[in-house]
């Protein structure tokens, strides 16, 4: 988004009240906002698009047909000359990457304005995760996906192919001391996650954690 005199805000505004009466732009406007649990100063580069997709479902009632393609248009320019930020894949085949995956997991965060814990909470995660796949299934990826928004998230999914974890459930179950670390890599991603979900079997293992920031 080109940071001009006007904000996101104010753009959007403009946008709208070309297709509709000031009132009903404004109302539009401030309906997306809501739906996204967002308060108007939240409304930036990175929030701006989930709430460009909520204008544009509301936007379908008020405007007339033939102007709707180029309003949706003209919104989804707005909202994607900003730099939400990207999804980051990261190999992960040794110590290096551990660092590289961790580094990508805070960049994200601070895009997406984190707080200094929740930077914390995913770097550790990433960290913990990425070390599991060198550790015991030699190799792997990692994804760090940020999802924007009033309750933004972060995605973790680390991947790989390696023998599997025949004795999750009494890892989970807390029990577990293992040989080599503390023990708490899956059990303390899963006490910090807000969503956990964890996929093994002799193929591999796909661990899935979401931190609301
Ligand atoms: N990706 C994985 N592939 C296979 N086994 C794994 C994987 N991640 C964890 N494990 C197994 O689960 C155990 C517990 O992992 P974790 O909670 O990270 O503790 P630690 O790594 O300190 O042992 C490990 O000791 C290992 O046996
Ligand atoms: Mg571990």
């Amino acid at each position: 988004m080109v940071k001009g005199i006007k904000d996101v805000h104010e753009q959007i505004l403009d946008v709208l009240s070309r297709y509709l009466s000031p009132l009903n732009a404004k109302g539009v406007l401030s309906r997306a906002l809501a739906r996204a649990d967002l308060r108007r100063d939240q409304l930036d580069d990175v929030t701006a698009p989930q709430v460009v997709g909520n204008i544009q479902r509301a936007a379908r009632l008020f405007v007339d047909p033939a102007a709707l393609a180029q309003l949706e248009e003209e919104l989804t320019r707005l909202a994607s000359s900003g730099q939400a930020p990207a999804a980051v894949k990261v190999q992960v085949n040794g110590e290096r990457d551990i660092v590289k995956a961790r580094a990508a997991g805070r960049q994200i965060c601070e895009q997406l304005r984190a707080n200094a814990f929740s930077v914390q909470k995913v770097a550790t995660v990433v960290s913990e995760l990425a070390r599991n796949i060198v550790s015991y299934a030699e190799q792997g990826h990692m994804e760090v996906t940020p999802i924007p928004g009033g309750r933004a998230r972060v995605r973790i999914v680390a991947v790989d192919d390696g023998p599997g974890i025949p004795n999750l459930a009494r890892i989970l179950s807390g029990k577990y001391r293992s040989k080599t670390g503390l023990g708490l890599g899956i059990v303390g991603s899963k006490r910090l996650a807000d969503k956990f979900d964890i996929q093994t079997g002799r193929h591999g293992t796909t661990v899935s954690v979401e931190i609301v920031l």
